[in-house]
């Protein structure tokens, strides 16, 4: 696809197209090797190697970042008080229009992806296509093996709310597996308080049959490539 050459920085980066071209008239841009002066060029997206700062901008229509949610950010494009999982970003990642793929709470740790993708996050979100989240639970006591059964059943939440089937196993302790195929607000947490117990802590740890990489420690976050986002798409039980 042929596009502009400060449209193209633009689309690929958090530069406004000002921005863009003021980064061009800086020398900071080249194009196949070479220092472009001109703003209005035409680039091939494809084929032409378009760097800026000295690092190449490979073209891509949309990125998949998986981050490792570190507790007391939120997860909101933005917030006037809090500090939200846009903030966190290295400079390098931010791209225009990226959001949270769905949420977690303030508090709650794990797997959190962000996009630009509007659809792969429509896609992601709809109850209709029961993509399950797995999460470790960490109780305010060692649960009875009841929960197991409770959770089959679908627990009614203390509102009257009724959830659908979902899976708990007990890891060890306090620690419990679950498996939920909704994102009912405060969802795992109201399931445990409909059952007596209090979420001490939360870590989402898979999205369909997409795992949280070990190696992201708290507030990391990487580029996913698209086959590995589809994972979220593809199932896997507890
Ligand atoms: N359930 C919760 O209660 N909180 C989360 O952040 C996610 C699921």
């Amino acid at each position: 696809m042929k596009e502009r050459l400060d449209k193209f920085i633009s689309s690929q980066t958090a530069l406004s197209r000002k921005e863009a071209q003021k980064a061009i008239r800086d020398k900071r841009v080249t194009v196949n090797g070479e220092l472009s002066r001109s703003v209005d060029i035409k680039i091939d997206t494809e084929a032409d190697a378009v760097a800026l700062n000295g690092k190449a901008l490979t073209y891509q229509t949309h990125v998949y970042y998986m981050m490792n949610k570190p507790s007391g950010v939120v997860s909101a494009t933005e917030d006037r008080v809090e500090r939200t999982v846009l903030d966190i970003l290295p400079p390098e990642l931010r791209r225009k229009g990226l959001f949270p793929a769905g949420r977690l709470d303030k508090d709650t740790t794990g797997m959190l992806i962000l996009t630009d993708d509007g659809d792969y996050a429509h896609r992601m979100l709809s109850p209709k296509k029961h993509v399950k989240k797995r999460y470790i639970a960490t109780l305010d006591r060692s649960p009875d093996d009841s929960i197991s059964v409770r959770f089959e059943e679908g627990v009614v939440l203390r509102d009257g709310t009724v959830c659908k089937s979902g899976q708990a196993s007990l890891l060890d302790g306090t620690r419990v597996a679950v498996e939920i195929s909704e994102g009912k607000y405060h969802q795992v947490k109201r399931m445990f308080a409909a059952l007596g117990y209090h979420v001490e802590a939360l870590e989402r740890v898979r999205i369909g049959s997409l795992e949280l990489d070990g190696d992201l420690a708290p507030g990391e976050v990487r580029e996913m490539t698209k086959d590995e986002a589809d994972l979220v798409f593809s199932d896997k039980s507890v």
